[in-house]
């Protein structure tokens, strides 16, 4: 996939999503700016697009694709809030996030706090709200799997899962490869698998093509988390939106630190391959999903 074609996607999620963002008025007015901070910050939006794609790869209908827009805006919400709360002094103590300073550096440490709460909060009350108005039947229940997949991919089992052991591995300054990989495909693959399972389920695909999205997402998400780890090291910042040596800073164990630069850019080459090697036995010919996963194998930013 061209540069072009990447930003012509990521502006069609901006265009879908940005109907959902909160509007900044009333007393907590500050709280809405700060979340609106983050999330209006100028992401790559890979997750929304994920959604989109794995649904029109399934053979979704593009005349009813609006309604996945408020699942693709809550998926951005939801890892937006991680970002906020990532970032902070606690976990990995970052000032530069997507190009501008992070969260708690412009609102403080408190607002942060609560706009990475709220959003995540808000991802729910944005679905809900779609789905109780829901009126055709087949589409409120697939609505409602929906978010009982985001739910669980973002939570304890999930996201949250991956953070919390990625601080412990930090704490006690070591991580074996098999504690590595928990981290990586709680931390980043679970919200990798979210969207693709959920454009799966708006399709109308089978249990078993959903478990082979399923499986695309985890060998993505590891990949794409080694490809973080990699950028952390040798990216530019400038591309990046935020600051390299993150994790040296840290003294994080990471997938580099464990196995080398070579080994890391080779094996998230090869989980890369294998999931394009999936998409293709689920549909014949090019397709963009299988397109934005071989772009991201080379991914500066
Ligand atoms: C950064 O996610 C955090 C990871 C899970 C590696 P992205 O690389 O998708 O960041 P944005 O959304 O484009 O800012
Ligand atoms: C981020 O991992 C994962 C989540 C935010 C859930 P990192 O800590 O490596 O992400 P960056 O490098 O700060 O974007
Ligand atoms: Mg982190
Ligand atoms: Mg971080
Ligand atoms: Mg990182």
């Amino acid at each position: 996939m061209t540069e072009e074609q990447f930003k012509e996607l990521t502006e069609t999620a901006d265009r879908m999503i940005l109907p959902f963002f909160p509007k900044e008025t009333g007393m907590q007015k500050r709280l809405f700016e700060s979340m609106n901070y983050s999330f209006d910050a100028g992401g790559k939006r890979i997750r929304p697009i994920m959604l989109m794609e794995s649904y029109l790869m399934l053979g979704g209908n593009e005349d009813e694709i609006e309604h996945l827009a408020p699942f693709m805006a809550a998926i951005e919400m939801v890892h937006t809030a991680s970002l906020i709360h990532d970032d902070l002094p606690a976990v990995d103590n970052d000032d530069f996030r997507r190009g501008k300073p992070t969260n708690h550096k412009a609102y403080g440490e408190t607002t942060a706090i609560f706009a990475g709460d709220a959003l995540l909060n808000y991802a729910f009350e944005t679905m809900l709200e779609d789905t109780v108005k829901e009126g055709d039947q087949v589409w409120k229940m697939k609505k409602l799997e929906a978010m009982n997949v985001l739910a669980k991919k973002s939570g304890a089992y999930g996201m949250l899962g991956g953070q919390m052991v990625d601080y412990l591995c930090e704490q006690k300054n070591d991580a074996t490869l098999e504690e590595l990989l928990f981290i990586h495909e709680k931390k980043t693959a679970a919200l990798i698998q979210a969207p693709l399972i959920m454009g799966a389920i708006f399709a109308g695909a089978n249990r078993e093509k959903i478990a082979r999205m399923e499986q695309v997402g985890y060998l993505v998400g590891i990949s794409y988390q080694i490809q973080d780890d990699i950028l952390d090291c040798i990216g530019d910042e400038k591309l990046l939106g935020k600051k390299t040596g993150s994790d040296a800073k840290n003294a994080k164990t990471t997938y580099v630190t464990i196995k080398g630069l070579k080994d890391a850019q080779a094996d998230q080459e090869r989980m890369s391959k294998e999931a394009e090697g999936i998409l293709s036995s689920i549909a014949e010919g090019p397709t963009m999903l299988r397109e934005l996963v071989e772009s991201l194998i080379h991914r500066e930013s």
